[in-house]
This record gives C-alpha cells, sequence and structure tokens, in this order.
C-alpha cells in the first residue's frame, strides 16, 4: 500500500502534515490568501461584533477538502481575540456528548464543529435553542418521571465546517447567520501560498517553479503545500539549496502528477469512463466499484475538480466525460454510437 501513502490527492492528514501544518497555517485575517469574497465579509462582521462587543454570528464553512475551512476558523478566533474548542460531527455520539460541549463553554467562545453534516438529526437538535437563544434544553431523569430543564449557556458563536452543505438539515442550516462557499483557487493565488510556505519554511523556490507547482495542485492549498513538502525532499536529496525547475518537474512526475494537475485517481476515474462505459452517461456507483473508490470520496474529492475544469459532466443519466478529458488524456475521441 505504499502507493496508498504517497497519494497527494488525500482525505486524511498525516501526523508529518500536522505538525507542518501548525508552522505553515496562517493565522491572521491578512494571511489568509484568496477567497477574497468570503474573507471581506467575515472582516466586517467580526469587526461589528468587536464594537457591538457580542459575539460573532454563527459562520458555516463549506467547500472541498483542503481550501482552508479548517484554517479559516482558527483564524476567526484568533482575530476575535477568544478561545477556540474544536469537535467533529462524528465523534459526537449521543445528545449528552453535544450537551457537556456545550455547557464548557466559556463567553464568545467558538465552537468549530468539522465534519457537521455527520451529525445525526436527533443530536442536531439540541443545537437548534442553543444556536438561538444560548439556552440548553435538557430532559433528565428515567423515564415515567422524567423533566425538561433549561440551562442557560454563555454567548458563543459555533463555526461549522463541511464538504457538504446539502446533506446538512434546513432547520440547522438556517441558524448560521453567516454562510461562506470556499472556493478553488487560482494559480496566482497558489503561486503566493507556495511562495509563502516557502518563506515559513525557509526553503527558496524560483519563481517558475513556484507558478508550475501551483498549476498541479487542483486549486487546492493543502495539496501545494503537500507537493511543496514532497519537492523539497528531492532538491535535498539532489543538493540543491532551492527549488528550481528541473526538480519541481522530476518530484511532480515520481507523484504521478500530470500537467493539468490530475493524479492516478483521476485518471482512473476519467479512463473507466472511457474504457468501460463508453464515456458515459454511468452512474457513480458503477464508476467508484469499476475502480474500488468510494462513492463519497469520488464526490467530495474528485468530481468537484473535474466538474469545475470541465472534464466531467453531470446529466440526469449519470456522469458523462467531455471532449477535453480525452484531449487531456491525450485519448483519440471516437463516437461511439456512430463510429
Ligand atoms: N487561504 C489560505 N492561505 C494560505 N494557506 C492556506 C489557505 N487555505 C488553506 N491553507 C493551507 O492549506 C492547508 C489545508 O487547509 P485546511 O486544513 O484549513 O482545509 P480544510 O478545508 O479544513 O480541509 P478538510 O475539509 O479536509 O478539513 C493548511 O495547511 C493551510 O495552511
Ligand atoms: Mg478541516
Amino acid at each position: 500500500m505504499e502507493e496508498k501513502n504517497e497519494r497527494i490527492v488525500d482525505l486524511e492528514e498525516t501526523l508529518e502534515d500536522e505538525v507542518l501544518e501548525e508552522n505553515i497555517r496562517p493565522d491572521l485575517l491578512k494571511d489568509y490568501i484568496g477567497q477574497s469574497d468570503a474573507k471581506e465579509n467575515i472582516k466586517i462582521f467580526i469587526e461589528a461584533a468587536k464594537m457591538r462587543d457580542e459575539s460573532l454570528d454563527h459562520v458555516l464553512l463549506y467547500g472541498p477538502p483542503g481550501l482552508g475551512k479548517t484554517t479559516l476558523s482558527y483564524i476567526i478566533a484568533h482575530e476575535m481575540g477568544k478561545d477556540i474548542k474544536t469537535a467533529s460531527g462524528p465523534s459526537i455520539e449521543k445528545q449528552g456528548d453535544l450537551a457537556a460541549i456545550l455547557s464548557s463553554l466559556e463567553p464568545g467562545n467558538i465552537l468549530f464543529i468539522d465534519e457537521i453534516h455527520r451529525m445525526p438529526r436527533s443530536i442536531e437538535e439540541i443545537l437548534y435553542p442553543a444556536m438561538e437563544d444560548f439556552s440548553l434544553d435538557l430532559v433528565v431523569g428515567s423515564e415515567g418521571n422524567s423533566r425538561s430543564i433549561k440551562i442557560s449557556l454563555p454567548p458563543f458563536t459555533l463555526v461549522g465546517a463541511t464538504t457538504r452543505a446539502g446533506d446538512l438539515s434546513s432547520p440547522l442550516r438556517d441558524r448560521f447567520g453567516i454562510i461562506c462557499k470556499l472556493q478553488y483557487y487560482t494559480v496566482e493565488e497558489l503561486t503566493e501560498i507556495v511562495k509563502r510556505t516557502s518563506r515559513v519554511l525557509d526553503m527558496p523556490i524560483d519563481d517558475d517553479a513556484s507558478v508550475e507547482l501551483a498549476k498541479r495542485s487542483r486549486g487546492t492549498p493543502r495539496i501545494a503545500n503537500r507537493i511543496f513538502k514532497r519537492v523539497r525532499d528531492f532538491a535535498l536529496v539532489d543538493g540543491c539549496s532551492t527549488i528550481n525547475m528541473d526538480v519541481t518537474r522530476k518530484a511532480l512526475e515520481r507523484l504521478k502528477i500530470d500537467e493539468n494537475g490530475l493524479d492516478e485517481t483521476d485518471h482512473q476515474i476519467l479512463l473507466a469512463i472511457i474504457n468501460k462505459f463508453n464515456g458515459g452517461p454511468v452512474g457513480i456507483e458503477s464508476i467508484a466499484s469499476s475502480i474500488g473508490e468510494e462513492v463519497s470520496t469520488i464526490e467530495d474529492v474528485y468530481e468537484p475538480y473535474l466538474l469545475q475544469n470541465g472534464l466531467l459532466k453531470r446529466t440526469a443519466r449519470g456522469r458523462m466525460v467531455t471532449s477535453k478529458a480525452y484531449e487531456c488524456l491525450k485519448i483519440e475521441y471516437q463516437n461511439t454510437i456512430f463510429g
């Protein structure tokens, strides 16, 4: 499974990533590159909340993995000058778990719930009064002898992050005052991120190499930083004190990332549709089982980028590759119906 570990497009963060993250994660809004709409909005809301001496309204951040949701949550806490407490949707198993988290909050705290769409509905209901009136409504006692109690909570800000805003129930979604969709980054923005990482890690990179790296990062800062790390290793082994174009290209080739930033799994997805399903339309389940990947991974991680770049199309009857995909894969387009 060596290959799997090297996969540059990955949902999970490794321990090495986490340590690196600590250093390269920006902690002020001014160092958070790109996402100008989200940033502008958040900046104004933070300023206003501070002027009124109130907690910031609840924030929902959504978008594909690695675009900076967690980073932005920490920045919000930092800019508000408040502590952040973190939890994740799947780890909250009982109403009591969430009640315990909520009752430990202090005034102005930021409560960050990652993967908030994975919290069961029955638990989610605890959040409604907490978000709306800062109150915790609990049922205590045993069956037949139960009563409800109301505990007031200090004002706090819930920051929810999700890769799937569509999976959130509408009562929950409606209780967020600030909703931000994070977008894939442009090559210029990613170049800036790569240069920032290079400064923080004290490993210089040539201008052309940083642009090349940015182009191949699928619009995603996490991937840009991961590739940077690998390229840095190659440079070190080759005895280069600066990352240049040569070493960058060599590393990208070894990582099996093509000129368009597509990795092996992207290729597998597109090739499966072309070779096994005549280019589509084909259902996502069939694609997933033909390449041995989870449906949710394809939907959350791979497909959004392929769609955004016009390599894949979604139709009522399933997914189809586009002529651009044939071009990218250097496969001659064959009209299978007539040819
Ligand atoms: N706007 C940005 N400017 C600079 N670096 C960024 C930016 N956004 C993200 N990063 C970097 O990208 C990495 C991944 O970001 P982050 O962990 O916040 O993504 P995420 O959206 O929370 O992903 P996931 O959905 O997997 O939880 C971080 O190391 C961070 O340093
Ligand atoms: Mg995150």
